[in-house]
């Protein structure tokens, strides 16, 4: 641990969240700015960026090194500055860049932050509702300061889902085929664009559950303590503990945890491998 750890130490266990709301709101701005003004770059195939992707990390970065110089940053865009600092945070400066860059306004600014491997605190902004997610290890979740809680939906029948795909290497994701047996057996499932968001709408019950394999952890870093801290819970798909860089989110309002993890062995197992019917034919 540095010596600016061991003096920032005292401030971990008072809160970050309103800097980091600061923090966030100033990036969320900034990309107000650029929305509707971008022009398309591509990282892969499928896989945008834009200049307000670039900009929002480099206003992001400068001001956790201002506060807290000692800290390791791990960010979408420019990568992982290791200081071997105690506190790692992980941001995701645009959460939702293929809809900004085509201008449907679903997307976010997302800022996690670890302490040893634990999450300590998270903050999501939303610049187009005005809607900032916060939480702080122990202190519960929040929406625009107003406590938040996940929702009450007991079944998987009576479930909203949401769930999302991977910008690159589409053909080798089975997502597509869980989407589809899931889609059957719920209420439906949403696919907005912003992983992100998807976890702070199941934190306010405005989902019941999410999925999506092959998350990173600026993705979920924010939205999983979110959700934690509404009462929700977040797991591997067979109910393990969920860490930084799991490669599996499942988060959902507890209630239909086990309905989920049910669902994916069945699926996992090869359930509803038969051809699809034939989507011509009249609904009766
Ligand atoms: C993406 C979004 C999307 C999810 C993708 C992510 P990005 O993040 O969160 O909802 O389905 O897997 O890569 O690229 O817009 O920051
Ligand atoms: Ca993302
Ligand atoms: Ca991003």
């Amino acid at each position: 641990m540095t010596t600016s750890d061991t003096a920032s130490q005292k401030s971990a266990s008072a809160t970050f969240v309103p800097a980091m709301t600061e923090i966030a709101r100033a990036a969320g701005a900034l990309l107000m700015q650029y929305f509707g003004r971008v022009t398309i770059e591509y990282k892969g195939e499928a896989d945008l960026v834009t200049a307000a992707d670039r900009a929002s990390e480099k206003l992001i970065r400068e001001r956790i090194q201002r506060l807290w110089p000692s800290h390791d940053i791990l960010g979408e865009e420019e990568g992982l500055v290791d200081t071997g600092s105690d506190y790692r945070w992980f941001i995701d400066p645009l959460d939702g860049t293929t809809n900004f860059a085509h201008g449907f306004p679903v997307f976010c600014v997302s800022m996690g932050l670890e302490y040893k491997k634990r999450r300590i605190a998270g903050v999501v902004y939303d610049p187009t509702r005005e809607e900032i997610f916060s939480a702080e290890q122990g202190t519960g979740a929040f929406l625009n300061g107003q406590p938040i809680q996940v929702s009450k939906t007991a079944k998987l029948s009576g479930s909203l889902l949401a769930t999302g795909f991977p910008s690159n290497k589409r053909h080798h994701n089975p997502n597509i085929h869980f989407y589809h047996q899931i889609t059957l057996r719920t209420h439906g499932v949403r696919r907005a664009g912003s992983a992100a968001l998807d976890l702070c709408y199941v934190a306010c019950g405005r989902f019941d559950g999410f999925w999506e394999f092959n998350l990173n952890p600026w993705d979920t870093a924010a939205g999983v303590m979110i959700v934690e801290e509404a009462g929700g819970r977040v797991s591997d798909y067979q109910g393990r503990y969920y860490p930084t860089d799991g490669r599996e989110t499942m988060a959902s309002n507890g209630l239909i945890h086990e309905a989920l993890i049910q669902e994916f062995a069945e699926i996992f197992a090869g359930r509803g491998l038969e051809p699809l019917p034939d989507p011509r034919t009249p609904r009766s």
